[in-house]
This record gives C-alpha cells, structure tokens and sequence, in this order.
C-alpha cells in the first residue's frame, strides 16, 4: 500500500503535498517523490530512496520547487525494488528525467497492481514506447499517455480507456502538462479522497493528510473519476459522463491523528483505547439497553433464525474473529465459523441465505477482506462490516456498517482499532443472544454492566505499565518467544503473538497450549521466552500444566492471569495480573499487557513501532 497526496490552488503545492504525504507514511515508506506543474506547463519531479525525511530535505522542506499544482507519493515496492528511479511520480517520456519541459507529459501516481502490466508493456513497446524503470506504475502513465494522444488530448478519454484496459486495483493521480492547474483521479479498489476548501483543492488517499485543511471530503467509487481545479471537483462515471455526489463531513479533528506528546504513534493508540472502547460501546448501548439491532436495522426474527456466522478477516482483525468465535458461540448460541479472508475468497464456501457473514476491518481497504465481502453478498447472504474507517469500500459495501469509533489509527500495528472490534464483537454476541432468549434478563443487565466496566479496567491495566517496560527491557534479546493459552487465552495468545513480532522482529509464536506437546515443544530450550495466558478458569489448571511442561525443558515463564489466582507465582517467573471481568470478555483485558509489551521491547531494540519493516497499515493488494 502506498500513499498518494495532491493539491492545487493559490499556494506553493510542494510543503504542503510533503506534510500531506508525513501523515501517510504509515502506508508505505521505501521511497517518495513529488511532481510540480507550474502555469507554463513545466514539470518537476524529485523523488529520493528510504524515509520521507530524505526527499523533505533533498528539496528543502519543498522550498526548492515551485508551482502551485502538485502531487506525490510515499511508495511500499510491489513491483520493481525500492529505488529512486522505482519511486513515483512516473513520467511518459522515455527517461525518468527529473526536471522536463517536453510537451504533452503526463505525469503520474498510483497505488495498487496493475495485473496485466507485461502484456500492456508489450502493446506499448510496439508503439514505440521505451521503460526506464521496473514498475506497473510506468507503464500504466504511458498507457494513459498512448490514448491521450489518441483521443485528441482529451485527459478524461486517455484515463477511462486506460481503466478499461488494465486489470488490478489502483488509485491513480495524473496531471497533463497541457492543463496545468488541474489534477485528474480515477480509482478501483484503493481508495483516494478529495477534500475543497475555498479556492484550494486537495487530494488524500487517507483523511488524515488533508484534515489540516478540511472536513469535507467526497469520496471516489470504482470506476470513477475526477477533474480537480482549484477549490473544484467534477465527477464522472467511466463513459465519462458528469456525476453528483455528496459530500461527507469528517468528524476527527487534525490534532487527533497527531502524536499528542507521545513518542510514538502506537503507545499513544494504546492509552487511548478506553476512549476507543468506551466511545464504541456508547454508540451500541443506551439506557443500559444495547441497540446494535435496531442501529442497524437488523430484524429480530432474522437474529432468532440465523443458521450460522462467518467471520471473515485478516491479521488482528481475525484474531478479533478468532475470540469472538468463542464467545458469540458461548453466549449467543449461534455456531460461529472464522476465515482467514485471503482462504476464503479462493475455496468455493458454502454459504446459505440464512447465514450471516461479518467482515471485520480497521482500514476497511484490505483487499482480500473486501474480496470476501464480495463474494458472499454474491451467495445472497446477508453482510455486515466491523470499520473503523468511515466511507470506505468495505463499509460501503456491505448491506450492514457497524462503525467503531476508534478515531484516526495511524501505527501500524493496530491496537485501539482492535479494542473497539472486540466489544463490538461482544455487544452483538450480547445482543443476538438475549433476542435468541439463550439467557434471562439478569444475565442480559449482567452482562451490559460487565462490558461498561471495561474501559476503567483497561485504565488500571494502563497505570502500571512501568512494571512491563523493566521486563520488557530485561528481555528485549530473547531470541524467540511462544504465547500459550487455550480457548479464548488461544485467540489472545494470537494477537499477542503478532504484536510481539510484527514491532520487535523476534520470532513469535501463538499456541493453543495443549497443542505444543505435539511438535512445538521440541523448541524449547534453556530461556525461551514463554508467555501463558489463563483468564478461563475452567482451563486454569490445563494451561498451567502446560506451563509446567515448558519449564521443565527450562523455558522462563511469564504468566498474565486474573486478580486472585496467585498460586500461578508458583509456576511463572513473572506474572501480570488484570482486573477481574467476566470471563468471556477477558481480551479486552489481557491484550493490552500484551500489545505494551510488544512496544517496549520495540523501543528498547531501537526499532520505530509506529512502522516496522516490511509492512503497510492496510494491504490493499493481495
Ligand atoms: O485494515 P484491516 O483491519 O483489514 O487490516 C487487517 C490486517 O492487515 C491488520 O489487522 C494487521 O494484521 C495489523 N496491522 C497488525 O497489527
């Protein structure tokens, strides 16, 4: 996933496409680069290799490059190797020529794949074109350029035949040296956004980078595309016909998706998340009663008849799936099934009319997720999305969007997002149950007041974090790690997992602990680092067994349990204790132990949490 930024307006475009581009780094961070149109139609392209810094200072802080019409690109390589010559913008004349004065250039930024790239490339080479770089983006920009100068110059005929042309995802930004001022859009699959503010026009593929200068933003469908001028927007469908569309005003504020005194976007995430949580739950719950049903319209006697429920995600949105599988089933009686989103797009599903498919998604960008999404509403299913990103393609379209209100999520490793799924995850199982009848009206106002209990809790969790940064520090050289639980302490043992070693760059592994005697067990040796989660008393005893096992082949054992169960300091080295809550909701606890953990060891290895190599915020290609 990369990052695409735009502006056009009265004001140098090059500081402000840079600071646009510094709030989308997360998306994508081997290389950037910047292309500015002045009003003579001259063209500069600068672009550097490794971190946004470099290309902020290789044009002093955008200082050194004038005009008011720009765009530019923070890129994660997919096609060809993170260099300056792969970096975007790409241009449609033979070299990558940073600086050109030719005429009729098209210049261009893409996020995505274009699938079909060599067979386009060859069609091109026929026609004379040369390639100077290894990336789809080139040769999408010298298709758009081979039908610009077929159609008569017409900026809108050369991007719509080029849609038609290429298979893949993209949001494209393209700007025609013939029309300087103006920035032409287009999109399938990969989200961009234009935000209008007097005479300044601005374009994101993500909220944050314009929320400086806006709140108003419209939001480009597939097939679609844009003519953007200054304090403009025209909107047209792929047969290039004119379209209206509305206008969305963005709650966040700028200073939101700002660190806010924090170090790091991620510890940030994490002390925020009782707000995350408690803000979810208060859109789901009234006067004690939870309205998810009828916020979503959802009919009772469908709730009572439901066949099954398949949660269908990737990374810690699964995990999120991967409890709720437990808990929805302990609760609400319904069978619940889990899959990972990129399986199920490709294995035939059987899917009846009377099953249930949830999609859950930070982003609501990721494109095996949304790829599931589709095929189930193919099956006539009934769809509803867990997003925390208002607008986009999963939320808009699924039949059903419940939205958590985590706020902008800018770290890479997700943590308050995956707080808010969860209780919302819980607040339906709540909620399907009582209309199933699977449980009186007692344990219904039980449960609503266990689940407004949990943002404090979480807060108590957050007081102590000084105690997990000292073990953190101590063991930030292990060189592998194994996280054990059974049942619902399996799906936080997950996340844990992934959190450890997506920001520390240890190996890492989650266990159903009674599954490690079969193979696993035979990687433990003297110190490896163990972490035993046992917040389900029923399995107490079985995962403590477990731990026994582990240490005797003389693992050091970290055990995260409830308040009460103090006997567990006779088997674990160190233990965590978290405040005692209804069992079924005990992840909403015992993750955030886990995710402090992962950030200081992190920290302590001299590693950025907030990006770890390798990895994008949302993976929208597959
Ligand atoms: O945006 P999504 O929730 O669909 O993203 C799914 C995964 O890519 C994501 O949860 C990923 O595993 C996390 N960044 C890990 O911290």
């Amino acid at each position: 996933m990369c990052g695409i930024v735009g502006y056009t307006g009265n004001l140098q475009a090059a500081s402000i496409i840079l600071d646009g581009l510094s709030k989308l780094e997360y998306r994508g961070y081997d290389s950037a680069g910047i292309a500015v149109l002045n009003e003579k139609g001259h063209t500069e392209v600068v672009k550097a290799k490794g971190r946004l810094q470099n290309l902020i200072d290789k044009t002093d802080s955008g200082k050194a490059i004038k005009g008011t019409c720009g765009i530019g690109h923070t890129r994660w390589a997919t096609h060809g190797e993170p260099s300056q010559i792969n970096a975007h913008p790409h241009v449609s004349s033979n070299s990558s020529d940073i600086s050109s004065d030719n005429n009729s250039e098209v210049i261009g930024v893409h996020n995505g794949i274009i699938e079909n790239y060599l067979e386009i490339k060859e069609k091109l080479a026929n026609s004379g074109y040369q390639f100077y770089s290894q990336t789809d983006t080139e040769i999408l920009i010298k298709l758009i350029d081979y039908y610009y100068n077929k159609y008569d110059h017409n900026p809108l005929s050369a991007i719509s035949h080029s849609m038609i042309r290429v298979k893949g995802s993209y949001a494209i930004e393209v700007m025609f040296s013939d029309y300087p001022e103006e920035i032409y859009v287009a999109r399938k699959d990969s989200p961009i956004i234009i935000g209008l503010k007097d005479d300044a026009s601005f374009i994101a593929s993500d909220v944050p980078a314009i929320l400086k200068y806006t709140n108003s933003v419209y939001y480009l469908d597939n097939m679609e595309m844009a003519r953007i001028t200054k304090g403009h927007a025209q909107f047209y469908n792929i047969d290039c016909k004119e379209i209206e569309k509305e206008v969305t005003q963005i709650q966040w504020d700028a200073q939101t998706a700002e660190k806010g005194g924090y170090q790091h976007f991620m510890m940030k995430e994490i002390c925020e998340q009782p707000k995350a949580v408690r803000d979810t739950l208060n859109s789901l719950i009234k006067d004690n009663q939870i309205i998810l049903n009828e916020k979503l319209n959802i009919d009772s006697e469908y709730i009572k008849n439901l066949n099954k429920i398949t949660i269908v995600a990737c990374g810690s949105a699964w995990h999120v799936g991967m409890i709720g599988q437990y808990v929805i089933e302990n609760i609400a009686k319904v069978e619940v099934r889990v899959e990972l989103a990129s399986e199920f797009r490709y294995r035939n599903p059987l899917i009846k009319k009377d099953d249930l498919i949830i999609v859950i998604s930070q982003s609501g960008e990721t494109a095996d997720s949304l790829a599931a999404l589709r095929l189930a509403k193919q099956s006539g299913c009934h769809t509803l999305a867990i997003v925390n990103v208002v607008g986009s393609s999963i939320a808009r379209e699924a039949d059903n969007v419940l939205y958590t209100l985590a706020g902008p999520e800018i770290a890479v490793a997700t943590t308050k997002a995956y707080s808010a799924q969860l209780v919302s995850i819980y607040s339906l199982a709540v909620c399907f149950g009582y209309i199933r009848e699977a449980f009186d009206e007692d344990k219904y106002h039980y449960y609503v007041n266990e689940l407004l209990s949990i943002p404090e809790k979480i807060d108590k969790i957050l007081e102590n974090k000084e105690r997990i940064q000292w073990f953190a520090f101590k063991y930030s050289n292990a060189r592998d790690a194994f996280f054990i639980g059974r049942g619902i302490d399996y799906g936080i043992s997950l996340e844990g997992s992934l959190k450890f070693k997506e920001t520390s760059y240890i190996h890492s592994e989650a266990y159903a602990a009674g599954e490690l005697k079969h193979g696993t067990i035979s990687l433990i040796e003297d110190n490896t680092l163990v972490i035993g989660v046992l917040t389900q008393s029923h399995l107490y005893k079985k995962t403590i067994s477990n731990m026994v096992e582990c240490k005797t082949r003389g693992a050091y054992l970290m055990g995260l349990t409830n308040y009460g169960n103090y006997q567990i300091e006779d088997t674990s080295d160190f233990t965590v204790y978290i405040p005692k809550l209804e069992e079924n909701f005990a992840g909403s606890l015992a993750v955030i132990p886990l995710q402090l953990l992962a950030y200081y060891v992190s920290v302590s290895k001299g590693i950025d949490p907030d990006k770890p190599r390798n990895l994008a915020k949302s993976v929208t290609v597959e």
